[in-house]
């Protein structure tokens, strides 16, 4: 499948997540674009504040994926203005992933994916998966393989027609 993976990340976690994936959905024979998120300041804690130095378009692909921080018990801001305002000729599948330092995916991933979900849903996509990577866990390098694994075979499903 033709993939974009679609980044933002502030201090790198989040990308780093991002490019392990992409490495192993390009190992599955998959077509793979990964896109960097840019607004031009970090700090706007509202979506609507929010302005992009850049905002790759997510036209062409048949799955995307999404992938941004937990601020403040939320999705990113800026991920929240960028999904809330792209705009889409066709309607390919989602995965999406958060992550954040907290230990307890309570302290903010779980509402961070809900937002991202309700966003995607708005827009009419379909959810393949979701996950959330808690940074500061000892097991965080399970946690991301674990999570490739999962969009593997969610997108392995998908593209078989199951
Ligand atoms: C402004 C701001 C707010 C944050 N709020 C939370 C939070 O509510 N819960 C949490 O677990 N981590 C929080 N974090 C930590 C980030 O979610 C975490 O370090 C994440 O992995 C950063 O991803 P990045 O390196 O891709 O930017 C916050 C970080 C920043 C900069």
């Amino acid at each position: 499948m033709k993939i974009g993976i679609m980044v933002h990340s502030q201090t790198g976690n989040t990308l780093s997540v991002a490019e392990k994936i992409q490495e192993r959905l390009a190992k599955e024979g998959h077509s793979t674009e990964l896109k960097k998120i840019i607004p031009f300041k970090e700090s706007d804690p509202r979506p609507e504040d929010v302005r992009f130095q850049a905002k790759p378009p997510v036209d062409g692909y048949e799955a995307l994926i999404f992938a941004a921080p937990v601020w403040g018990f939320s999705l990113s801001a800026v991920m929240r203005a960028y999904l809330d305002d792209m705009e889409l000729a066709s309607r390919p599948v989602v995965l999406g992933f958060v992550t954040h330092a907290f230990p307890l995916p309570w302290m903010g991933g779980t509402r961070a994916i809900r937002q991202m979900e309700g966003l995607c849903q708005a827009k009419g996509l379909r959810i393949l998966g979701t996950g959330i990577i808690n940074w500061s866990r000892k097991d965080r390098e399970k946690q991301i393989l674990d999570l490739t694994e999962q969009f593997v075979k969610a997108l392995a499903k998908e593209g078989n027609g199951q």
